[in-house]
């Protein structure tokens, strides 16, 4: 068995407006929130005990997740009043984990159907200090670019760089000794990347790094929201998050949630999720878009490529590509 924390404290800038009231890891993903896809893969991996390391809008989690029984998991919060960095909030939420076992830590942000259960396997065999999970990627200046030798073992960890050395990058889930978490300052802001992953590689520390390649995508932009989303609804994600979920409809062009009302005469494609409780008016189009619980897209309203926020109304005259739509608001995003 295993235990796991989970980094869900971050602002989400990137992604506003969506994450004005919603904080990123609840944002719906194939109509659920992007931590229960997380908490259905660490579970599937034998994990059963995971904090919740939260700070930005922190109240919200507690009463969707609740003690994570739902998910056969007991799930703890450990909560900064002031966001500590990735470092400092492992090092927080790890005083409520055990000392004996090794910690699984998983940036909020990220969909991946990589083989947790033998990146474990890997760090215990080698009795590694971190084992890191490594993606490639063609640009690797938006991620920490980490180049490894013949061994896997961590040459450098480059956070963010210009001209990046190599395109396996940081992937966002990691496997810790707790040894090297009480190395981490208690109580004080410090950045996993910038400053304790440089620093355990200067000290000749034990970092490897697994390279897997399998579906992997950090949600943390618009357009990589409605990405994750269509491919969990198409299943090009891998993901088995949707099993077992109570749905009124699954094909490959949407997925509509437990209460939604769909018109037979709306035209619904390109992998949209429609949330609970949500109706689609006859004539509307919905295309590769995001509609939340309780939204109501009126009869003839065009969306495509478009996240419509929890209980808006859009009108029947509304026709938008890539936008952010809410009671308040209507706003233009990146296309996909
Ligand atoms: N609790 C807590 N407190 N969580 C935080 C804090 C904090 O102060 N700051 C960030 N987080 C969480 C975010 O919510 C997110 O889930 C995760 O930490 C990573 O932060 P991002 O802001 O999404 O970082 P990034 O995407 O720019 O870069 C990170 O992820 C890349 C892979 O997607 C880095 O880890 C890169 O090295 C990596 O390549
Ligand atoms: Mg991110």
């Amino acid at each position: 068995m295993a235990q796991a924390i989970l980094l869900v404290g971050g602002f989400g800038t990137r992604l506003m407006p969506l994450t004005r009231n919603v904080p990123k890891p609840m944002l719906p993903v194939a109509g659920l929130p992007v931590t229960e896809h997380q908490l259905v893969t660490a579970r599937r991996a034998g994990i059963t005990s995971l904090v919740l390391a939260t700070s930005y809008l922190s109240d919200v989690f507690i009463p969707y997740f609740g003690d994570g029984s739902r998910w056969g998991m007991h799930l703890q919060y450990a909560v900064e009043e002031e966001p500590l960095g990735t470092g400092g909030a492992i090092r927080n939420a790890a005083q409520l984990l055990t000392r004996d076992e090794s910690i699984v830590i998983v940036n909020g942000d990220v969909l991946s159907s990589h083989d947790l259960t033998r990146q474990i396997q890997m760090h215990e065999s080698l009795d590694a200090d971190v084992t890191m999970h490594l993606t490639h990627v063609a640009d690797a200046r938006a991620y920490g670019c980490v180049p490894i030798d013949k061994d896997g073992r961590v040459a450098a960890f480059l956070e963010k760089m210009e001209n990046p050395v190599a395109n396996t990058i940081n992937a966002g889930c990691y496997v810790f000794n707790s040894r090297v978490i009480d190395r981490i300052p208690a109580g004080k802001v410090v950045s996993i990347e910038r400053e304790v992953f440089p620093e355990l590689v200067d000290q000749g520390r034990a970092l490897y790094g697994m390279v897997d390649d399998s579906y992997w995508i950090d949600i943390g932009t618009p357009a990589a929201l409605l990405q994750g989303s269509i491919d969990v609804v198409r299943n090009t994600a891998n993901s088995a998050v949707l099993d077992g979920v109570a749905l009124v409809h699954r094909s490959q062009d949407y997925v509509a949630h437990e209460g939604a009302i769909i018109d037979p005469g709306a035209i619904i494609t390109g992998g949209s999720a429609i949330g609970r409780a949500a109706h689609i008016g006859v004539g509307a189009i919905v295309d590769g878009s995001i509609i939340c619980d309780g939204a109501k897209v009126l009869a003839g309203a065009h969306i495509r490529k478009s996240f419509v926020a929890a209980g808006t109304n859009v009108s029947g005259k509304l026709n938008v590509h890539d936008s952010y739509i809410s009671t308040e608001e209507i706003t233009s995003l990146l296309p996909l």
